[in-house]
Formats: structure tokens, C-alpha cells, sequence
């Protein structure tokens, strides 16, 4: 028996294992991942990560920024506890090793960031979340204990009398199916990206964490908050990361023009403004893109209307000082060079904002069931997440989940019941029938692009009552219509066809919750936008949305009061000192 087991091998995962192994090394820890973990998500992570670091900052301001930038749909006590940890988990980092970004002198340097009243994010160049994760990977490599399931794929949550007992996972390379069983599971899957079609999210990106908790009995929160980050490379969906921004870079529209300005955003400056301009929040910077597109200001392209960022006049040593990576992103996937050329971009699906409700130690409501990071709602994103702040994020819960989880293992020592094993048998046989050769069925790549398709049309950055209750339908049919889909690898050795089938599963149960959220919330906060209620409605909805698998399979979404502790809802106010 696992005392804790982690589903997810990216940085928060790897950080909660730490926490385990550091808490007490007697306990047993297993990280389960479908990807080896240094391919998981966090390894793609560009900009850096917020921490109050001296220099005239306070936490105070980080928690105005954050809860402001959120829209005031954040829980306080959650973004307090957060601004709190959050540098003391970056000097952590430094101390195991994390290239950190230096000024000359050799304090560690912090660059500006969208939404943030002062230079808090520390860097390390534009790669952070890569240099992150190799510090958490190499860290976790001191533990023995900590036992890794590379590429395995979980499908199910062991849950008896409202308490989490394990996993079920298929190993990839030979198909063979493992009941696994644990005192406590943490789930830091990611998040979900790749509902929609157009993302920065990687491939493995398909909400596993989420659709596992929910199908257990624990609600998720906020999802219809989905940020679209304004800056992505056309048709690949790369990320061109903040810091392009943060540098210097400017936002133009086909006639040049700095269009920012006309959405209250402040004038452009000499030198860049923070909350200001190019340095404002990424919801109102997406939803400023569809303006300029209705305006017939954006330039289309084979694949949809652009605007460009000019990175021109910041110079060859700057970009390669600062934003290398950016420049190499440009080179091999846009044949072009930001040192001398316009780069063409849109807003793209980026974040979740919402996921598996927890309180601030990742503890989910069935017992033992824990999550962290993007899989994860505390809530400190609310309603718009600010840059810079989801790395400092795994770091700060991902510890937390993993200190509690282990506090959770100490303290519940009896063995799971009878029923768990058998739950194991039941679900080693449905992936067995779900291996069987069905040829007629439908192709699992046209469901899916049928509920991606479906996603950007109704839950997009602007939305509607009308089109989110045809999307309903929509999916709800679609649910059906992949129960049946087409199947024709029976082997058990990389059977890709079968994982992609069960993400479709897994995708369509968070569609849907995403879906029902933004249909119940009839006011605009935020990343959610409706064009039919378009004032934000503290009367009605200064709540999360909490959303539960009626016994049907269908979303049963509430509303759950937000924290306030020392912000009252105020007005969101950006470009003005
Ligand atoms: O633009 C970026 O580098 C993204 C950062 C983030 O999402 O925190």
C-alpha cells in the first residue's frame, strides 16, 4: 500500500512528492505519469514567476494585484497564504539548484508582467518552467523512496464511503491494467487546454485530474473561467511568451497602430508602464483583439486573423539576452526573426482558471483525495489569472497537498476494503471490452475536433445564453456518439488509440461542466464574457460556480460564496497611476 500517490509528473506533482519525502521519509510516495515527467506541461513555461522580492514591493500589493486581476472572484485567505509562500518557495528553488535570471550586482533579476504594479517576476531567461521542473526532477532523484510509474495512464479514482483508497492505471508500453492502491492520491494532472482547438497546451493536456475527481464525487469550481492568452503563434498555437511584452514589445494592428490605447489601457510611453498598455491584464488584452477583429483592424491569414507584436526596436542583444527563446520559437516554427521581423499572433486557450474544488491544503471533499496546481481551484486566479503567478502557484500548493496528504497517510493506517479491489476488477475488465475491434464506430479524432469546434464556438472569449445552450446539446450528443466510437487496435502495447479514447471521454465530462458553468453565470468577470449580460454582478455572482456529476452523468452546477478578507469588490482599473 502507497502512503501517497501523486498523479502527475510536472512541477507540481514533483514538488508535493518533495514535501512528502521531506515531511517523513518513512512514508512511501509513487508519482504516476503518462509522460516521463520532464515532458510534462511545466517544461513549456516561459515568462517566470511572481514573489515579492524587497525593492519597495509588498505582499499587500501582490495580493491587490492578483485578487484585482482576478476580478474579485479569488478566495483572500487563498492569495494571502499564496503572496505569503510564494518567494520563500523561489529561494527554495535557487537553493536547489534553479538558474534564476541575475542583475549585474547579482541579486536575482525580476521583470514586469502583465497586470502586476511592480517588477516581482523572476526569470530565468524565457525557458523558467524548463530550468523549473529540472531542479524539482533532479530533486526528487535524492528520495529513494519515491517510486515513478513513467507513462502509465490512471482512468480511475478507488473511492469506497466517500474516501479516495487508489488508482487504476494502464502502463502504456505493455497495456497491463494495475489496481494501486494508496492512503492518499493527489491529482496535478494540468489542466485542459486541449478542449479547445486552438492552445498553448501540450497534447497530454486533456483534463485528466479534473474528470477523474469529478466522476469520484468531488466538484469542480470556476470552469467557465478560461484564459485566452492574447500572444500565440497562428495554427501551432506556441506560445510567445509575456515577457516579449515585459521587454518592450509592442501589440499593432494592420495599420501599425498601437490599438491598446483605445481600450482604456492608458497611452503609450516612452518606456514601458506597468498595468499599462501592453503590460495590462491578458482577458482584457484578448477581448481587445476581437474588437480590432470586428473593426476589420486584425490581418487575416490562412489560418485566422492576426494581429502583429513588434519586437523590432528592442535590438538583436536584448532579444537575445532576455528572450532567446523567443527568437528560436520564431525561427523554426514561423520563419521569421523578431529582430528584424513583425510577428504575427492571437489570442490562444492558455489556462484554466477553474478545476478540482480544494480547500488551501489541496483537500478535495472526499477524504484522502487531494489536488494541486492547474488540476487544482483553491482559488487564487478568480475569474482572470495574472501571468507569472501559476508557477509560484504548483510550488506553494503543490508543498501544501503534499504536507497534508502525508499528515493524511500518518494518520489513517487501515487497509482498504474488499469492494476497492473489486472496483479494480470491474474497471481492468471495461478497458479490456474497450480494447475489442469496432470498426464502425466513429473516429475518435473527428468527436474530438467536433467538441473542440463546439468549445470555441459557445465558450469563447465572448459567449452567449443561445449559443452555450446549443453547445449543451451538442455534447450531449456527442457523449453518446463516443460511447460507439470506432476502435481497431486490440494489442495492449502503445495502444494510443485506446488512451485517446478514454481522454475523449475525459474531455467531453469537462466540456460540458465548462459548458453548464457558463450558461448558469449570467453576468461578464473576467475571462467569461457575455454579450447578453455584459456587466459584472456582484449581487448575483461575487461566488464561484460549483459544479457536481448528477447521477445521469450530467453537470449540476452551484454557487459557493467567495472569501473576501481585506479587499472589498472594487473597480478593475489599468493604465492610470
Ligand atoms: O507568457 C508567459 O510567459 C506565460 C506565463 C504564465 O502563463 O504564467
Amino acid at each position: 500500500m502507497i502512503d501517497v500517490l501523486i498523479v502527475g509528473g510536472g512541477g507540481a506533482g514533483l514538488r508535493a512528492a518533495i514535501a512528502v519525502a521531506e515531511t517523513d521519509p518513512s512514508l512511501t510516495v509513487a508519482v504516476v505519469s503518462k509522460v516521463y515527467p520532464m515532458r510534462s506541461h511545466t517544461v513549456s513555461a516561459e515568462g517566470g514567476a511572481a514573489g515579492v522580492i524587497g525593492d519597495g514591493d509588498t505582499l499587500d500589493e501582490h495580493c491587490y494585484d492578483t485578487i484585482s486581476g482576478g476580478d474579485w472572484l479569488c478566495d483572500q485567505d487563498a492569495v494571502e497564504a499564496f503572496v505569503a509562500e510564494a518567494p520563500r518557495e523561489l529561494i527554495q528553488l535557487e537553493h536547489w539548484g534553479c538558474p534564476w535570471s541575475r542583475e549585474n550586482d547579482g541579486r536575482v533579476a525580476v521583470r514586469p508582467f502583465g497586470g502586476m504594479k511592480r517588477e516581482r517576476t523572476w526569470y530565468a531567461a524565457d525557458k523558467t518552467g524548463f530550468h523549473l521542473l529540472h531542479t524539482l526532477f533532479q530533486t526528487t532523484l535524492k528520495y529513494r523512496d519515491v517510486v515513478r510509474y513513467d507513462e502509465w495512464y490512471v482512468t480511475k479514482l478507488l473511492v469506497d464511503d466517500g474516501r479516495v483508497h487508489g488508482v487504476v492505471a494502464v502502463e502504456l508500453k505493455s497495456g497491463r491494467v494495475e489496481t494501486i492502491q494508496a492512503r492518499t492520491v493527489i491529482l496535478a494532472t494540468g489542466g485542459c487546454g486541449r478542449v479547445f482547438p486552438f492552445t498553448t497546451n501540450a497534447a497530454i493536456k486533456t483534463g485528466d485530474g479534473m474528470a477523474l475527481a469529478y466522476r469520484a464525487g468531488a466538484p469542480l469550481k470556476d470552469m467557465e473561467f478560461v484564459q485566452y492568452h492574447p500572444t500565440g503563434l497562428p495554427f501551432t498555437g506556441i506560445l510567445i511568451t509575456e515577457a516579449a511584452r515585459a521587454e518592450g514589445g509592442w501589440l499593432i494592428n494592420k495599420d501599425g497602430y498601437r490599438y491598446l490605447q483605445d481600450y482604456d489601457l492608458g497611452k503609450p510611453t516612452p518606456k514601458p508602464r506597468l498595468r499599462s498598455m501592453e503590460l495590462g491584464p491578458r482577458d482584457r488584452l484578448s477581448q481587445a483583439f476581437v474588437h480590432e477583429q470586428r473593426q476589420g483592424r486584425t490581418v487575416d491569414t490562412p489560418y485566422g486573423a492576426v494581429v502583429y507584436l513588434d519586437l523590432r526596436h528592442l535590438g538583436e542583444a536584448k532579444i537575445d539576452a532576455r528572450i532567446p527563446f523567443v527568437r528560436e520559437l520564431c525561427r523554426s516554427y514561423q520563419n521569421l526573426d523578431p529582430a528584424t521581423d513583425l510577428i504575427p499572433v492571437r489570442p490562444v486557450v492558455h489556462y484554466m482558471m477553474g478545476g478540482v474544488h480544494t480547500d488551501l491544503d489541496g483537500a478535495t471533499p472526499v477524504a484522502g483525495l487531494y489536488a494541486a496546481g492547474e488540476t487544482a481551484c483553491v482559488s487564487i486566479n478568480g475569474a482572470n489569472r495574472l501571468g507569472s503567478n501559476s508557477l509560484p502557484e504548483i510550488l506553494v500548493f503543490g508543498r501544501r497537498a503534499g504536507m497534508a496528504a502525508a499528515e493524511f497517510a500518518r494518520s489513517h493506517r487501515q487497509s482498504a476494503p474488499p469492494a476497492v479491489q473489486a472496483q479494480g476488477e470491474d474497471e481492468r475488465r471495461r478497458l479490456e471490452r474497450a480494447r475489442e475491434r469496432n470498426p464502425r464506430g466513429e473516429r475518435v479524432a473527428d468527436l474530438r475536433e467536433a467538441m473542440q469546434h463546439t468549445l470555441e464556438g459557445a465558450a469563447g472569449i465572448y459567449r452567449t445564453e443561445s449559443a452555450l445552450a446549443a453547445a449543451v446539446d451538442t455534447l450531449a450528443d456527442l457523449r453518446e456518439r463516443a460511447q460507439d466510437a470506432r476502435v481497431e487496435d486490440p494489442s495492449g502495447t502503445f495502444n494510443t488509440e485506446l488512451i485517446n479514447l478514454q481522454e475523449l471521454h475525459t474531455m467531453l465530462d469537462v466540456a460540458q461542466t465548462i459548458v453548464a458553468c457558463a450558461l448558469n453565470r449570467r453576468e461578464s468577470r473576467g475571462a467569461h464574457q457575455r454579450s447578453d449580460f455584459e456587466a459584472r454582478d456582484d449581487t448575483a455572482y461575487l461566488a464561484h460556480s460549483l459544479v457536481h456529476r448528477a447521477p445521469d452523468g450530467t453537470p449540476s452546477v452551484g454557487l459557493l460564496p467567495v472569501t473576501i478578507t481585506r479587499w472589498p469588490p472594487g473597480e478593475r482599473v489599468y493604465g492610470r497611476d
